[in-house]
């Protein structure tokens, strides 16, 4: 199995960096890439860290970094860069052509892992020293740009943004928006079936925001004043304060940086305090995302949900809730564990992307977070899992959770060899 993954991650490097997938994914995407040099750092570290550092190259003079670096140029992905149009904002890279959003920023808890894998402490700490600064631009970027009401939390402006594309969170947002038809060729429905992706109607609305961002020159301000979806994400904040926690070490490992160390502390307790406070919802027991434009709360639980135990944010009660949230709605015997969205829900769609099916980036979140919570059989069963669905099903990108569906030879979902998927199970192994 380790074989097969190391296989996969060196199938889809290219010069510098690693696509997610052929074909459907063929560019680099941010967090994608966070993951895959987690793997990469068990057998190859040159290439690790050439993943970051090619990453961190196409950040932008304003401390932004990009969801998609479009390296190459293909006729398999829409929307390319001629539809993003990212050379609008005045502050974009010059060197490389990207989207305009962002997505969940694991840079800062990817350089520590590295730097925990590495057997050359010494060499891994100089490079960690060659980027931390660019990663802690972007961190400052996102406090000073994206936390309107300056309580420690950053908005994303896209659900592209969130990593859970066509999460049924979204579905709320889309309820107050009417986007026109557009005309367009869809690329992912001729290489995956079309019943595991988003629908029409839903890129429909992926568009529009993005035509609105374009009319603004993707200024941050104006978005924010004019785009119909800005939303307060548990998962993008969590990771966003655990690579704040990750930087304050490594910045402490490196010496001298009180400054940094000191503002970082900072965002790290105002964003723990206001996650707990706004983004918590008692009747689900579970964290919720959080709709700035229309001021509420979005009832829903996903495993977004439980991710703030990744960040070390829930106090020991709530992270008990927060295991019987998971036990009761995602943990039956039926079930692997864990489903992106609630089994429980009418809404839940086992093969639909974000609508239900089980990811491996997101167990590897739940994994951790649940395990220094001392809550090791729980951590255990999402490791098994992980794990036993791959085995059972292949290195897929996703995997419907429901068990009586792996009895024959089965498939999992949506694009087969998927680095991260490689990566992750990689790390889980080792
Ligand atoms: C896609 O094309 O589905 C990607 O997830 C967008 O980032």
């Amino acid at each position: 199995m380790k074989n097969k993954a190391k296989e996969i991650l060196l199938k889809n490097w290219r010069d510098g960096f690693t696509i997610p997938c052929d074909k459907l994914y063929p560019f680099q995407w941010l967090w994608d890439s966070g993951f895959i040099a987690i793997g990469f750092a068990h057998f190859d570290m040159p290439k690790a860290q050439k993943e970051i550092e090619t990453l961190l190259n196409a950040q932008w003079e304003n401390g932004f970094i990009p969801h998609i670096v479009f390296h190459t140029e293909s006729d398999t992905y829409f929307p390319g860069p001629e539809f993003h149009r990212a050379d609008l904002h005045p502050q974009s890279s010059a060197k490389y052509s990207s989207t305009g959003m962002t997505q969940p920023p694991v840079t800062g808890f990817v350089l520590e892992e590295i730097y925990n894998i590495a057997k050359n402490k010494a060499e891994a700490l100089k490079f960690i020293e060659s980027q931390i600064d660019k990663v802690y631009f972007n961190h400052e970027y996102f406090y000073n740009n994206r936390d309107v009401n300056n309580e420690g939390l950053v908005y994303i402006y896209h659900n592209w943004e969130s990593g859970t594309d066509n999460s049924p969170i979204w579905d709320d947002v889309w309820k107050t928006m009417n986007p026109p038809d557009y005309k367009f060729e869809r690329r992912d429905t001729s290489l995956v079936d079309a019943a595991e992706r988003p629908s029409k109607r839903e890129y429909d609305h992926y568009l529009h925001i993005i035509e609105i961002a374009k009319k603004y020159n993707y200024s941050d301000e104006k978005i924010a004043e004019n785009s119909p979806f800005l939303v307060q994400d548990p998962l993008f904040n969590s990771v966003l304060i655990k690579s704040n926690e990750s930087l304050i070490t490594l910045y402490q490992l490196l010496g001298g940086n009180q400054d940094k160390i000191d503002q970082l502390k900072h965002w790290t307790k105002k964003g723990k305090s206001t996650l707990n406070s706004k983004l918590y919802n008692e009747a689900l027991k579970a964290y919720v995302h959080y709709d700035l434009v229309n001021d509420r709360q979005i009832e829903y639980a996903s495993s977004s949900s439980f991710t703030p135990i990744f960040a070390g944010v829930p106090s020991k009660e709530r992270a008990a809730d927060l295991m019987g949230t998971m036990l009761d709605k995602f943990g039956g015997e039926e079930f692997y564990l864990c489903a992106s969205f609630d089994p429980t829900h009418k809404k839940f769609d086992p093969k639909r992307y974000w609508r239900g099916p089980v990811w491996i980036n997101l167990n590897w979140m739940l994994y951790k977070g649940f395990k220094n919570y001392g809550y090791s059989d729980l951590a255990k069963r999402i490791k098994k899992d992980s794990i036993e669905l791959v085995e059972k099903a292949g290195f897929f990108e996703y995997f419907d959770c429901r068990k009586e569906n792996y009895n024959n030879e089965v498939e999992g979902c949506g694009g087969a060899n998927f680095s991260w998927s490689a990566a992750l199970i990689l790390d889980l192994l080792n």
